[in-house]
């Protein structure tokens, strides 16, 4: 049984099909790629798992549990948790509030403790962020407004704030996009590790090239549809895959080791 399964979710959006008996499964330790071209419905598919969109039907389950339309914190308190394709960083705070902000959103549900628990859990909080940073290479940026980032170090703060929600189900949407060689190095190197630690990673990407090199599974949508699934080997040589996604692009791919 996978620790995570997406079965035959279902979303319109008015006439709009946007997922149409989606599944994907996700496991430890694994990185699953999702692919397809713009408007295929991967962000949806995010947003239903995550419970920012409820599903029109289908479900997901999580070891074994329906968790189908929970609020998002519920989802987060559960150990699923989303990066967004927008960033939504809070982009006036500092980099560690944005990171202190996502642990109290863990804690959100907690009122208790968050009313009384005073400089004490602050203390805590900042110091779990500041270990956080300090995983991601990011501790010497972090009294810097979240705005003063370059968009590579933006999107380590994403998944900072994902990391710092100790969740075991990472959903990554385009965490390496528009990343120069050397950022996109990092995130792979970061997401590597995540995976080796056991975590449940799976990573929206247009990156051919990264996907192939980092994923161990991948499953492709088109129009709401799996349209194709396997290693990334077996992907990039999919018909339907190179007709709807990759065009006729043929030529090798890079080894990023
Ligand atoms: N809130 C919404 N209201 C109406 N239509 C939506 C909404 N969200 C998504 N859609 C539509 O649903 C379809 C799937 O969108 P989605 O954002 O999931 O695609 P995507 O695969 O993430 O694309 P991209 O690669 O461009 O991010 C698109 O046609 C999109 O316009
Ligand atoms: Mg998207």
């Amino acid at each position: 049984m996978a620790n995570l399964a997406v079965k035959g979710v279902r979303k319109r959006f008015g006439g709009l099909v946007a997922l149409d008996h989606a599944s994907i499964e996700l496991d430890s330790g694994r990185i699953t790629g999702l692919i397809g071209p713009n408007g295929a419905g991967k962000t949806t598919l995010y947003n239903v798992m995550t419970g920012f969109l409820p599903a029109d039907g289908g479900d997901v389950f999580y070891k074994g549990e329906r968790v189908t339309d929970l609020a998002p914190v519920q989802l987060v308190h559960r150990g699923i948790c989303r990066s967004f394709q927008d960033l939504r960083l809070f982009l006036r705070l500092s980099v560690l509030d944005n990171v202190m902000a996502a642990i109290s959103h863990q804690q959100g549900e907690r009122l208790w403790s968050a009313i009384f628990g005073g400089r004490g859990q602050e203390r805590r909080n900042r110091e779990r962020a500041m270990m956080v940073l300090d995983k991601v290479g990011l501790a010497d940026r972090a009294s810097d407004l979240a705005e003063d980032l370059g968009l590579g170090e933006q999107k380590v703060l994403c998944l900072a704030r994902v990391l710092a929600t100790d969740a075991d189900v990472m959903l990554l949407d385009e965490p390496t996009s528009n990343l120069d060689y050397h950022e996109m190095k990092r995130m792979f190197d970061l997401i590597n590790g995540l995976a080796a630690q056991g975590k449940i990673i799976c990573i929206v990407e247009h990156n051919v090239e990264l996907i192939v090199n980092l994923c161990h599974y991948v499953y492709a949508l088109h129009l709401g549809r799996n349209i194709a699934e396997g290693t990334p080997q077996e992907i990039v040589k999919n018909p339907k895959v190179l007709s709807v996604y990759l065009g006729e692009r043929r030529e090798g791919v890079p080894e990023w080791g």
